[in-house]
């Protein structure tokens, strides 16, 4: 029961949803993850599907990246933001009932896709699968989203907006406008739509949507938590902050323009294929630039390194969203591109921003942010933290290094040729070569989910039985405050 919200309300924050989402992100993470292991097992012993269509492979991939990306995702995402724009604006979260509907509703979205996507229920656009009910009710829970998080802005109590907010606040806002742009379409039964948009259009629409989707949804949004739990764990201001606006203007704008790295080769105009590979370049420098800003936060605190392993997930997070976005960058070459799409080094790159950057980030995040939601210091032991941090490590190494050689090998042997013009290689061989990678990124997966389990039972000792505590707004305001 809430201990000082019964006193009084009003002077509290609501700690509430925020720890509803908080529990329900490792939660979520853990079913996604496990799916997510079932897929590389699959793709390893195919008859693991059991024979049946709704454990298969095309089934229950959208499954996975459903589950992982905006139940586990956007689960961390809730949490956080609403944590932090209440402490940084020193205002309890604006309209209650509204923030708690966002949490049952995203919920219900998420169960909505666990049963629909299985049964074969699709729209067959990648990462927006969900057929337009549920389009609807993410609406719905979206708009709902947007009035708690600027509401709780406009009634703040600082006169600054902390910089974290910019970056939640970009990403709500394009969400909304990507959801809803791509997802026209004309319903002609309850389970089924078709788009607005035919042919090259649609490609173009569903590239925008689905690159945004990684900019905002996978790295603007946490960003806002790096530039929040970072200084907080490392105990030091952030680097720069004139940087981070600069970071923040940059980023946003760049990204944009970068969606037709998606589509090179296509039927997509050459001029527009060539426009996306040079804003993905351009991109680099305030991917970095953040990445920098958030790393040398840590001047003067390196030492902590060393005994803090959130802080160390806070850290390696950041060192892989910098591995991922140079490699992003050099992928959206025409000439790399020509060798790498299609093959594994796509889902290598995707896991290294997914698992090294999006889950490493939400962990620490969620380290530091779960005791403080029950009144507690800290977690309930800081050496199972230390130890999810390297399976966690060597999970993400595993799984990205052997998708690396799978997918280059796999380029190489589709455009080996003989001096007589004809393919060296039957794609029935490449396939093949691949096996022994995929058992190691079989192994790098298992690792990562025993990691989570780890985090579950760590998490589990340090809430059960626990008063849920939502602190008190602290009377006198100041900006260094939160
Ligand atoms: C500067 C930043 C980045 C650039 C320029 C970039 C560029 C690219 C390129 C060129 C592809 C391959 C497209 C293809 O051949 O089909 C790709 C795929 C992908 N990237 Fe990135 N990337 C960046 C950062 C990230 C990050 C940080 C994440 C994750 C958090 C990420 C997630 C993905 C995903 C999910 C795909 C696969 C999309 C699909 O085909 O389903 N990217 N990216
Ligand atoms: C235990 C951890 C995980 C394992 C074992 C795993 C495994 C897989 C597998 C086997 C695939 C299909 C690859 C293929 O079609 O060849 C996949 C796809 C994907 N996963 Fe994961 N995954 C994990 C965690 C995550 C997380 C945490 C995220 C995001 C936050 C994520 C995002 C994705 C995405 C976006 C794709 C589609 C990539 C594309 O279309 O290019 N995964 N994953």
């Amino acid at each position: 029961m809430d201990v000082t919200a019964a006193s009084s309300r009003v002077d509290t924050f609501n700690y509430g949803v925020v720890r509803q989402f908080a529990v329900m992100t490792v939660v979520w993470g853990i079913v996604g993850m496990a799916v997510g292991v079932l897929l590389a097992a699959q793709l390893i012993w195919p008859e693991l599907n059991f024979n049946t269509p709704w454990l298969s492979f095309g089934r229950l991939r959208p499954l996975h990246t459903n589950a992982v990306i905006f139940a586990f995702g956007g689960s961390a995402l809730f949490a956080t933001s609403y944590y932090v724009v209440q402490r940084t604006c020193q205002a309890r979260l604006f309209c209650g009932p509204l923030a708690a509907f966002t949490f049952w509703g995203w919920q219900l979205v998420i169960v909505a896709a666990a049963i629909t996507l299985p049964l074969g229920i699709t729209s067959s656009k990648e990462y927006a699968e969900l057929e337009w009910p549920i389009d609807l009710l993410i609406t719905a829970v979206w708009v709902a989203y947007a009035i708690v998080f600027f509401g709780t802005i406009v009634k703040r109590k600082t006169r600054h907006i902390y910089v974290a907010n910019w970056f939640f606040g970009a990403y709500i806002l394009t969400i909304a406008l990507l959801h809803i742009v791509n997802n026209i379409e004309m319903p002609v039964s309850l389970w089924k739509s078709y788009s607005a948009y035919a042919g090259v259009q649609d490609a173009m629409i569903q590239w925008w949507y689905g690159h945004n989707a990684v900019g905002f949804f996978l790295t603007t949004s946490f960003l806002g938590m790096m530039y929040y739990f970072i200084p907080k764990q490392a105990e030091r201001p952030i680097y720069s902050y004139r940087l981070s606006i600069v970071h923040f203007w940059a980023l946003n704008f760049t990204y944009m323009w970068a969606g037709p790295h998606h589509l090179q080769y296509t039927a997509l105009p050459d001029w527009a294929q060539s426009l996306g590979m040079v804003f993905s370049l351009i991109l680099l420098a305030p991917s970095w630039g953040g990445m920098i800003n958030g790393i040398m936060t840590l001047s003067g605190a390196w030492h902590k390194l060393r005994t803090d392993p959130i802080l160390k997930f806070l850290v390696v997070a950041l060192s892989f969203y910098g591995m991922a976005t140079f490699e992003g960058s050099m992928m959206s070459i025409k000439t790399v591109n020509a060798l790498s799409h299609y093959t594994d080094w796509t889902i290598g790159h995707v896991h290294s921003g997914a698992l090294g950057w999006v889950a490493m980030i939400s962990i620490g995040s969620l380290y530091y942010l779960i005791p403080r939601l029950f009144g507690e210091k800290q977690m309930y032991s800081v050496r199972l933290i230390e130890w999810h941090f390297w399976i966690a490590t060597i999970g993400v190494v595993l799984y990205i290094a052997s998708m690396w050689i799978a997918g280059v090998m796999e380029g190489l042997m589709w455009r080996a040729t003989q001096p007589d013009g004809t393919l060296t290689y039957a794609f029935v061989e490449a396939v093949k070569a691949k096996y022994p990678f995929y058992l190691i990124r079989l192994l790098g997966g298992l690792c990562f989910l025993s990691g989570m389990l780890l985090m579950a039972y760590n998490v589990l000792k340090t809430i059960v039985g626990k008063p849920a505590v939502d602190a008190p707004i602290p009377a006198s305001i100041t900006a260094s405050a939160h």
